[in-house]
């Protein structure tokens, strides 16, 4: 097979969703570092010209664009102003992504749904509808999609588990085609278990319309205490950087940050051979 050139290289252009905090940030300051280009894009417009201009004042050649990725207008602008700014595109990370409400799923209401629906899945179908046609234009091109651990074990995590799995299988599927067009766009799907981010402030970003959840019962809160101290005391969001970075330049697809969560993915796969109920798996 031929060698492919490296995606990951200085000149190249690297577009990041969820680029203004967490895991979105520490990659747009890698790839950064690593010479690209990086348009940054997220939802919220002030954390984002923040970000930018650290990564600016760090030596990073970078774009804010803010963007809502559930809005597939938004995403289509993303791409035309990143082809406008610098003619192409080689690395697209479809990262950007909210817990939503932590409530039973029979209380949630069609608009909980739309909102982390919108954002989890549709935020990366829209980046792949737009992007890849960009993609395949290139000698060398990859796409990330950010799942979660979430998405390969079971676990009692409502919408958000239900959007991981998705992005998990959306990701697969378009390695697949890919494949069978024999394209030079390498696809990754990265599953990190807890690492040290806002998420479990998603609410931040919640749409004015949808209504703000009531308190949880108290087993809501005990396992929203649980995941707090669990991504408080998780991996540093660089780490998961350094990661991406390397499954890119290794073609490497399932990236998964955090070996001691394998054992779970196993046990799903044995229960659902076994066709026994599934047990909760070491997550809240
Ligand atoms: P974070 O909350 O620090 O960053 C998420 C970013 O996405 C924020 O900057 C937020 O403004 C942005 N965002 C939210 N809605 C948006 C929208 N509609 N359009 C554009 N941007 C939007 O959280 P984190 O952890 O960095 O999250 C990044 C990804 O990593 C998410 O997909 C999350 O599900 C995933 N993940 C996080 C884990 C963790 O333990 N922190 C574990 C596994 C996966």
């Amino acid at each position: 097979m031929q060698e492919r050139a490296d995606v990951v290289a200085p000149g190249r252009v690297a577009v990041v969703t969820g680029a203004a905090s967490g895991i979105g940030l520490a990659l747009s300051r890698r790839l950064a570092s690593d010479g690209m280009r990086v348009v940054m894009a997220d939802i919220e417009e002030p954390a984002l010209a923040e970000a930018a201009q650290v990564l600016a004042a760090e030596g990073g050649y970078v774009l804010p664009v803010p963007t809502d990725v559930s809005r597939a207008a938004d995403v289509e602008a993303l791409r035309d102003r990143t082809l406008a700014e610098f003619g192409g595109v080689h690395l697209v990370c479809n990262n950007a992504g909210v817990t939503g409400p932590g409530r039973m799923l029979w209380e949630m209401t069609q608009a909980d749904w739309d909102w982390v629906l919108g954002v989890n899945v549709w935020g990366v179908v829209n980046g792949i509808r737009a992007f890849v046609p960009a993609l395949l234009r290139e000698d060398a091109a990859h796409i990330v999609n950010t799942a979660s651990v979430a998405g390969l074990v079971t676990a009692a995590l409502g919408p958000y588990s239900v959007t991981k799995h998705a992005v998990v299988a959306l990701s697969e599927s378009l390695h697949l085609q890919l494949r069978q067009r024999s394209a030079a766009v390498g696809v990754s799907v990265l599953c990190p278990g807890w690492v040290r981010t806002r998420i479990l402030d998603s609410d931040r970003n919640r749409p004015a319309a949808v209504a703000p959840p009531p308190e949880p019962d108290a087993v809501g809160l005990a396992v929203r205490e649980t995941a707090r101290a669990l991504v408080e005391s998780g991996m540093d969001p660089a780490g998961v950087a350094d990661a991406v970075v390397r499954a890119v330049r290794t073609g490497c697809f399932y990236v998964l940050t955090h070996p001691e969560m394998g054992e779970a993915v196993r046990l799903r796969a044995e229960q659902v051979l076994s066709g026994a109920p599934p047990e909760g798996i070491p997550f809240p």
